[in-house]
């Protein structure tokens, strides 16, 4: 027999209105992005293992590589506030719907992954969102668990 269940699920069995909430976050830190340069404005808001909502915008500097995205400035926020286990993020671009988290995004993303299940990143395709594991937009990633596992072998160099 089905489980029952309170509420309705996404496919990753997060509950489909923490999903909502979460995106509504994502796309309302969007609209404080600060963005003089690129004009692209993005917000992201991670959903912590305790189920607290954190949000982040791109913040961009006339230096233009010191610029920080979205999810990174979501992700630092949420360590800063004491969580360190992701459980999931909405990433919401509203010029360009679908956009999905940068290279160097998915890798910070990828160090506070659950450790028994995958981090769902959620794409806002207004007014659909789309739902995608963040192992398929970084697969056989290199984390905290590679640099676990050398620690077991201290003499092998
Ligand atoms: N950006 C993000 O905030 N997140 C991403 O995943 C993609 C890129 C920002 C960085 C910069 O402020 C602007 O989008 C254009 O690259």
């Amino acid at each position: 027999m089905e489980p029952r269940r309170d509420s309705k699920e996404t496919s990753s069995s997060i509950p489909a209105e923490m999903a909502a909430s979460l995106m509504d976050a994502a796309r309302a830190a969007a609209r404080r992005a600060y963005v003089p340069y690129s004009h692209f404005p993005v917000g992201a808001a991670v959903l912590t293992a305790d189920g607290t909502i954190v949000a982040g915008c791109n913040v961009e500097n006339a230096s233009y590589p010191l610029t920080v995205c979205a999810e990174r400035v979501a992700v630092a926020t949420a360590v800063a506030a004491g969580h360190q286990e992701i459980a999931a993020v909405a990433v919401s671009a509203p010029k360009a719907a679908g956009t999905t988290p940068c290279g160097g995004c998915r890798q910070v993303l990828n160090e506070f992954k659950p450790s028994q299940a995958d981090l769902i990143v959620f794409l806002d395709d207004e007014p659909d969102v789309r739902e995608v594991p963040l192992g398929t937009l970084l697969p056989a990633s290199f984390g905290p668990r590679d640099l676990a596992r050398a620690a077991a072998n201290p003499d092998k160099w």
